[in-house]
């Protein structure tokens, strides 16, 4: 398809040149505007060779871990689109676009994982049984039981444990017991699809100021419609009572969105009086790209939500001046290295995609024009997963994971993981381990799966990995085994 050519000529009127743009975008985009279904594709066009599951027929099995054009993307997009003729592959370059493609090399990861995942044993541990995983041997033990969609965990300086839940409550778990009252006066919050009361965070200076922070999905009515943003709130809790509630962010109310999902919806402090806290595109993929907008976007503002004059796009006309990175899908991790100051984050790619980031300022993150993901219905997004001016994430997970909260462990009680990255992971219930070397991952370890959709991980102050599960709806904590 690239030898098609707009046509070009200052001369042609501008509805010849539209149609000639027109022309060759419809011949570019495979003779089709209709976006087309990878996973259709395959089954009528490549699964008669290498079966429905990848498992060989007439061509070889895509299973056996040896690719003899290549094992990375590029090579087995590349393996797609020219073939291999001479020895019965076709070429499909004229019959697939780019981006189908990339979707299609999507397709093929997502088949391998699912035969692999059905002869890779991963741990599914009940309660207080040893798992002996590569460092450590370790069990979980339940600590609460019987929450509401646990959402975000933070320790206050003297050992209580805040829970989000997130329809709506803030709960404390105080010396391993869950106080039956939830902290009253929290502010409202719109409670639909994936909103509702998300993240909690401890001021650094806490121990002087008593500040706790929540992010949450702030609803309101325009035109008699629901409408919402994530928006960021600090308070006290006095007596189990929410008190002295300050608004810390709070969008613009034109910006805010009927959609109720990708809200994003972390918190973190540096050790220089900011807070960063992510808004997902709120469905609105476009969205990520401007400037203009909140959502898609990591932001910093002081922990009173002044905005910081260092900030990268302060000054700029109409920019959202708290904006520190853009082009972000559905951050659902953000957390600080203690060591580095290095701020790292976990988006939701589409359908694969999910990426682990690390921010910078000012950075393009590239959602939607460039991802590792297609669309939920097997159609592609782009053909680009790469892009000058546009971050490339650290590592990626094709297929997802839904990876969502995480943090750093520099605790006692497991010393082969100090410094090691834990990660949760939602549709593939899994809690990871990531080693990394600097800023590049060198190893990563599932400790464990299949017991719940894992929402988020935070060290506790007695070194132990405290981790919320959603569907059992519980708090567990993972106890060293000698
Ligand atoms: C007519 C049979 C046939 C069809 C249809 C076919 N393939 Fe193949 N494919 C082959 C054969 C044979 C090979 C091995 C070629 C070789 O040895 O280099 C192959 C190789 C490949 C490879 C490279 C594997 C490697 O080891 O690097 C990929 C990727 C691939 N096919 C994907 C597809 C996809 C995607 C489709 C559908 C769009 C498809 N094939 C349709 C026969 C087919």
């Amino acid at each position: 398809m690239n030898d098609v050519q707009t046509p070009r000529s200052t001369h042609t009127p501008a509805l010849a040149r539209w149609l000639g743009f027109a022309l060759a975008l419809f011949l570019a985009t495979g003779c089709s505007s209709e976006a087309r279904d990878v996973t259709v594709f395959f089954s009528n066009n490549c699964a008669a060779c290498h079966g429905i599951n990848l498992q060989g027929g007439t061509a070889p099995s895509l299973l056996t871990n040896v690719w003899t054009q290549g094992a990375d993307d590029i090579s087995i997009a590349r393996a797609i689109r020219e073939g291999n003729p001479t020895k019965g592959m076709p070429a499909w370059k004229e019959a697939l676009t780019e981006a189908e493609i990339r979707a299609m090399v999507v397709l093929l990861r997502e088949k391998i994982a699912k035969a692999q995942s059905e002869t890779n044993i991963v741990a599914k541990p009940i309660d207080g049984e040893v798992v002996a995983s590569v460092e450590h041997k370790f069990r979980f033990k339940t600590v609460a039981e019987k929450l509401d969609s646990p959402w975000s965990i933070a320790f206050l300086p003297d050992g209580r444990m805040l829970v989000t839940e997130l329809p709506g409550r803030l709960r404390i778990i105080e010396q391993g017991k869950l106080l039956t009252n939830a902290v009253s006066g929290t502010p409202k919050v719109r409670a639909q699809g994936q909103g509702g009361l998300m993240a909690v965070a401890v001021h650094p200076g806490y121990q002087t100021n008593g500040w706790i922070y929540l992010g949450l999905s702030h609803g309101v009515k325009v035109d008699g419609k629901d409408v919402s943003m994530t928006a960021v709130v600090r308070g006290h809790i006095k007596d189990n009572q929410w008190t002295d509630e300050q608004t810390v962010f709070r969008a613009a109310q034109d910006s805010y969105l009927p959609k109720t999902f990708h809200y994003g919806c972390r918190l973190v402090f540096d050790d220089k009086g900011h807070l960063f806290f992510s808004i997902g595109e709120r469905g609105m993929k476009e969205h990520a790209q401007e400037l203009t907008r909140p959502n898609g976007k990591i932001h910093r503002v002081f922990d009173d939500g002044r905005i910081p004059s260092d900030n990268p796009f302060v000054g700029q006309s109409n920019a959202v001046p708290s904006i520190w990175s853009y082009g972000n899908r559905n951050p659902q991790g953000l957390v600080r290295h203690p060591q580095t100051g290095d701020l790292w984050e976990t988006e939701h790619g589409p359908r694969g995609g999910d990426e682990l980031n690390l921010i910078q300022r000012g950075r393009n993150y590239g959602w939607p024009v460039i991802t590792f993901g297609m669309d939920y219905n097997g159609t592609p997004i782009s053909a680009l997963t790469a892009k000058p001016g546009m971050e490339q994430p650290v590592i990626h997970w094709t297929p997802s994971i839904a990876v969502c909260g995480m943090d750093f462990y520099f605790g006692d009680s497991f010393p082969r993981w100090q410094g090691n990255l834990f990660v949760t992971a939602l549709a593939q219930q899994e809690l990871r381990r990531i080693v990394l070397d600097g800023q590049r991952v060198t190893q990563q370890e599932v400790l464990f799966k299949n017991i719940g959709r894992v929402r988020d991980v935070c060290t506790g102050p007695d070194g132990l990995i405290y981790v919320a599960l959603n569907g059992p709806n519980k708090i567990i904590r993972l106890e060293p085994v000698k």
